[in-house]
Formats: C-alpha cells, sequence, structure tokens
C-alpha cells in the first residue's frame, strides 16, 4: 500500500517549520524504515498553507506547479538550518463563514488524491485540520506558534528561537540604555499570552515585565521606576507584552482589519508606556518595537531539535493511523493529543498565581 502525505505549513511563520518539514518527509521516505513498515509514503509540499489547496486547479499544469513541491530526501537535506517555511504561508479559513472555500478544498485533496495531511501551524491552522478530521480527512497536526500558547503541549515551534531573539535584543539595548541614562520599554508579540514577555523578559533579566494575563497600575509601575533611582542603576529595561493594558483598558490596536479567523492585529502599547513614564516620572524614556524580528533568522538549537522530534512524531502517527491528533510535549516527553482538545480547550495563557509577582511586575522569585 502507497499513501500520499501532503505537509503544509499555515499561520505567521517561525524559525523550525522547516526542520519539521524536513523530518517529516526524511521519516516518511526513510529506506530502513520503510523495509518494515506495511505501507509506502510519497511526499508532496503544499505552498502557502490553506490557501494553497483551495487555490489550486489540480487540472492545470501551471497551478500545479505554483502550489506543489514534490519533497525528497534529496530537496530537505538542509531545510532545518533555516528559519521561515520554504512551503510559504498563509492565513487563510476555508471555512470562514464569510467566504466558505472548504467545498473546494474536499475536493481538490481528493483530486490531488492526497491521503493525510500533516498541518504544521498554531490554533488556527490545526482547527482547519480538526474540521477536516471529523469530516473523515485524515490529518495530524505539528505544533507552532512564537506566542507558545496552544493547549496540550507544552512547546511550540518557534517559541525558543523569539526567546533568544529578545534576549540578544535586550542585550544590546542595554550599552546605550546605561550610557544615557534612560528607560527602555520593549515590546514583545504573543497576542493573549505572556509567555515570550515573561521568559524574554525574566532570562534578560527586565526590571519589569508587563503581561497580557495581569493589567497593569501605571502608577505603581512609575512608582517601581521612582524606588529605584536612588540606587547605583542608571537605566531600566520594562518588557511589555502586545496584549498587555493598563487597568480599565483595552488592548491597543495596530488597525481595525480582521483576518481569516476573526483576530486584530495587537500592537502600540509600548509607545503609551514610554510616554507615560515620561510624563509622570520626568525619566528619558525610548521605547522599541521588536516586531517581526521574533520571528525572523535561523532556528535555535531546542527548535532544531523539536522539529525533529514532532516531525518525526507525525509519522509515527500516521504509520500507527493515530489521525485526528497532534505531537505534543507533556511533562517533557514527546507524546500526541487529540487535536480537538488542541482547538476547544482554549490558549494556554500564564498562570499568574504561579508565574508572575503582581507587586514587583516581574516573574515570580518562588519557585516551589
Ligand atoms: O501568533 C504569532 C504572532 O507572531 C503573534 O505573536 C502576533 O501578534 C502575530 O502573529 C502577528 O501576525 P502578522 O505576522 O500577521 O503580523
Amino acid at each position: 500500500m502507497s499513501l500520499k502525505i501532503a505537509v503544509l505549513t499555515g499561520g505567521g511563520d517561525c524559525p523550525g517549520l522547516n526542520g519539521a518539514i524536513k523530518w517529516v518527509t526524511k521519516t516518511a521516505l526513510d529506506p530502513r524504515l520503510a523495509a518494515r513498515r506495511a505501507v509506502a509514503f510519497d511526499v508532496v509540499g503544499i505552498m502557502d498553507g490553506w490557501k494553497g489547496l483551495v487555490e489550486i486547479d489540480p487540472d492545470n499544469p501551471t497551478s500545479r506547479d505554483r502550489y506543489l513541491r514534490k519533497l525528497d530526501e534529496e530537496t530537505v537535506r538542509t531545510w532545518d538550518r533555516y528559519g521561515g517555511t520554504n512551503l510559504g504561508t498563509s492565513r487563510t479559513n476555508p471555512f470562514n463563514p464569510k467566504n466558505d472555500r472548504s467545498e473546494r478544498l474536499i475536493q481538490n485533496i481528493e483530486k490531488l488524491q492526497v491521503d493525510v495531511i500533516v498541518a504544521i501551524g498554531g490554533e488556527d491552522t490545526l482547527g482547519v485540520a480538526y474540521r477536516l478530521h471529523k469530516m473523515g480527512i485524515k490529518t495530524v497536526g505539528i505544533p507552532k506558534t512564537i506566542d507558545n500558547d496552544l493547549a496540550g503541549t507544552e512547546y511550540s515551534l518557534g517559541f525558543d528561537t523569539a526567546v533568544n531573539v529578545i534576549m540578544e535584543e535586550i542585550d544590546r539595548l542595554r550599552t546605550t540604555a546605561g550610557s544615557h541614562s534612560r528607560i527602555f520599554v520593549v515590546e514583545t508579540m504573543g497576542r493573549h499570552a505572556g509567555w515570550l514577555a515573561l521568559n524574554g523578559g525574566e532570562c534578560s533579566g527586565a526590571f519589569i515585565i508587563l503581561i497580557p494575563e495581569h493589567p497593569f497600575d501605571i502608577e505603581h509601575l512609575c512608582s517601581l521606576l521612582q524606588e529605584r533611582e536612588g540606587r547605583e542603576i542608571r537605566y531600566s529595561i520594562v518588557v511589555v507584552s502586545e496584549g498587555a493594558k493598563p487597568s480599565g483598558m483595552k488592548e491597543f490596536t495596530k488597525d481595525v482589519k480582521i483576518d481569516d479567523f476573526g483576530h486584530q492585529s495587537l500592537g502600540g502599547i509600548a509607545r503609551y508606556v514610554a510616554d507615560e513614564i515620561e510624563k509622570r516620572t520626568g525619566f528619558e524614556t525610548r521605547y522599541l518595537i521588536l516586531s517581526h524580528l521574533q520571528r525572523g533568522g535561523t532556528p535555535s538549537a531546542h527548535d532544531r531539535l523539536m522539529a525533529r522530534r514532532f516531525g518525526i512524531a507525525a509519522v509515527d502517527m500516521i504509520v500507527n493511523e493515530d489521525f485526528g491528533r497532534m505531537a505534543s510535549l507533556v511533562r517533557g516527553e514527546i507524546t500526541s493529543i487529540p487535536l480537538k482538545e488542541v482547538v476547544t480547550r482554549g490558549l494556554k495563557v500564564v498562570d499568574v498565581d504561579k508565574c508572575y509577582d503582581t507587586e514587583r511586575y516581574n516573574g515570580r522569585r518562588s519557585i516551589l
């Protein structure tokens, strides 16, 4: 028996995606493993996520060239070293109620004779995989999002690299902040989850970390900075998550556009915080929005390893006919959980009681 696996990446890109594609391909096509399996595989990459599977015209060779990539061991050999996704990505939702293209998607899956889809993505991309699974189409998932907020897994691809970017940039900022005795407010991504800000801020020794899970009081924030002034410290780093909000206020949004999955872009809080600090304390303050730099660059060692493990696990799931599941990390071990749990449990946000100090506005100083 031979099965055709289609791999796609959806949602925001991040380092680790190419590694996951590589290891799905290598594991599926591994000649030693193939000899022991009752099934052989073909692997094809779909360009641009769900958009590719919706837009492709399987009867048109030009369209097939545009949206399909044959994947073999030679093609993917070096992919794990590179960030982004060589298969492209999109935020297309074929089940968008305002423009439902799911019928075409299903027809295309049939016409392309795809037997199983490996969807590498976050909540939205995997939500589509789950809906297809419920309709009888075989799907498995691999978790990715720099926000690390997917339910059912302790790790999502891209998070470690993004935290490293935050740390490196803050290390750089410290020299100029120190020379000028300035406060720097650094805005991270993360949407409604504070993991990036919290981990990035903790590992770079930020003085203040503001997360979406705990609305902050601007007066209290300023008094923390003022208390510090008498000490021999010439500057402070304040890390703020894009989804953080002052008590009684809403999240800051960049524009009014809503994407296919109903999300609005967050951002702009760093400027507000910097302006308020300067106005209320008189301390010279600058801000920096790290933005998409956090999703750029080459994957860290951890992201390469996790991409490899999740990619291998995805093929194991296919071999074991464990469809409708996502590779996941639970208590430090690779396993898999139903896609249903990923999409219905809600996002995994920071547990303030466990991880956050609501007085210091920083990570907790008691762990056990
Ligand atoms: O979900 C990943 C993420 O990077 C968020 O942290 C951020 O809010 C969003 O994507 C940005 O999306 P876009 O690339 O569409 O601007």
